[in-house]
């Protein structure tokens, strides 16, 4: 199957090599010049898994720079501004200005970053990468990085589960890495716009900002999110920045918070990781952070909704489920926790036509939604990222037929519409910005597993 892989996609392997190197900053490789000049957390996860293929060196260097970027909290942000000078980058420094992440004590002195995290696929990173490393080899790579992922689990338990219930909360729709995903802003738009966002919506002037976005000069607007969705984005984000990122400030006030179902399916399976790794370096992983980890799986099936047949994302405060149907509940299949059972369900969405079964898969939102709008973002697109999570997720399941289905579908798509950011499900016309970082890197897993 894999020297099939390699022979039919040979030039596009070649091809997204060239757009890491391209991309690559020295330190990390940014997910794309024009677009997202800086690191970002989960694409540097995707694309070193991608390059643990053939550069070792550059795969531990992404994962390492991101360390870099800890917070003394253990905080991992999901935005690391680098400062650098490459030529035709788009790289400025408002966004330092607009986070501001100074004003936490625990942030880095000598780096901007977000104040906010995304999905914990750093655990998953270091062990794809150390799969291709020699026994030895691969103690030393754990060893080194140890220290500093306990303190991340640590932190995303202590800080981000207040209740001790076993699931993450997430404090803002970037923080799941799907920004406007359709149960995110569903749930914004019911409690969470200021007033004078509100106004702006019923004068219908929201459209003049669209004149201030840097985003859609680059990539059409129609494929981007929409205004409203970002002035929101950027009140939530303004009202963290206030309260200087300290969470429990946040918490006493915010109204804004949601156990996030791909986050929290992800860090089950990163938990898993931990484990293995400590094993693997004979360390003892601290009692009270394996008993949380344990109470994390079963607390995942009381986001099963039974009537939907379906997992679903909750709010924190009236532990409401969220049941708008989105992509994000596949990632349990992910989380290799849940029944053989409940996974079977999950499956067969990817075969109902009305649903997820289309030309192209697998789309953000089911085409029988309202929300399902086949070029916008992630509310329709194909994203290679959640294929690849869906994939594992098959394979975790002995759902090989699917699996290879679905990836090879996925290697066609990218192979004929290129290098791109996201697809739409419908004709694969590709989307967003092209030569795109995680999209590269994992197509060169895909070809090579
Ligand atoms: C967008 C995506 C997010 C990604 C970032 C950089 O914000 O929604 O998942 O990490 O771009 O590629």
């Amino acid at each position: 199957m894999v020297d099939n892989l390699k022979t039919n996609f040979l030039e596009l392997e070649t091809e997204a090599k060239d757009v890491l190197d391209k991309n690559n900053r020295g330190n990390y490789t940014c997910p794309n010049i024009r677009l997202y000049p800086y690191q970002w957390l989960w694409d540097s996860c995707f694309i070193s898994i991608g390059l643990a293929h053939y550069d070792i060196d550059k795969a531990k260097q992404e994962i390492l720079s991101l360390f870099e970027g800890q917070w003394a909290n253990g905080m991992m942000p999901n935005i690391l501004m680098w400062k650098h000078n490459n030529e035709g980058d788009n790289y400025n420094t408002s966004n330092e200005r607009i986070w501001r992440s100074w004003l936490n004590p625990a942030s880095p002195n000598e780096l901007g970053t977000s104040g906010i995290t995304q999905p914990p696929l750093i655990a998953e990173a270091v062990v794809k990468i150390g799969e291709k490393m020699s026994p030895s080899e691969r103690r030393d790579w754990y060893k080194q990085v140890y220290p500093k992922l306990l303190k991340y689990h640590q932190w995303i338990f202590e800080e981000r589960d207040p209740h001790g219930e076993g699931l993450a909360l997430l404090i803002h729709p970037w923080e799941c890495g799907m920004d406007n995903t359709a149960p995110w802003m569903q749930e914004l738009s019911e409690h969470s716009l200021p007033l004078w966002l509100k106004a702006l919506m019923i004068l219908r002037i929201d459209m003049l900002l669209g004149l201030f976005r840097r985003d859609t000069q680059i990539v059409k607007g129609n494929q981007r999110i929409t205004n409203v969705e970002a002035l929101s984005f950027f009140a939530v984000q303004r009202r963290l920045r206030r309260k200087r990122y300290n969470f429990d400030k946040i918490i006493d006030h915010s109204l804004f918070a949601i156990e996030d179902i791909t986050f929290n399916s992800i860090l089950i399976k990163a938990n898993k990781h931990l484990k293995e790794i400590s094993r693997t370096i004979d360390k003892k992983l601290p009692e009270d952070l394996i008993e949380r980890m344990g109470i994390s799986e079963k607390a995942l099936e009381d986001l099963w909704d039974d009537y939907a047949q379906e997992y679903f994302s909750r709010d924190f405060v009236s532990h409401r489920l969220l049941k708008e149907s989105s992509i994000a509940s596949f990632m349990p299949l992910y989380s290799g926790s849940i029944s053989k059972e409940k996974a079977k369900i999950i499956v067969d969405n990817l075969s109902n036509t009305h649903r997820y079964k289309t030309p192209y898969p697998v789309p953000t939102s089911p085409i029988s939604s309202d929300w399902f709008n086949p070029q916008r973002y992630w509310q329709g697109p194909t994203w290679i990222n959640t294929n690849w999570l869906i994939i594992e997720g098959l394979k975790n399941y002995g759902f090989d037929k699917e699996a290879n289905e679905l990836k090879e579908k996925t290697l066609k798509l990218v192979n004929k519409s290129g290098i791109y950011e996201y697809f739409d499900p419908l004709n694969g016309t590709p989307l967003g910005s092209n030569n795109f970082s995680w999209t590269a890197a994992l197509a060169i897993d895909l070809i090579n597993s």
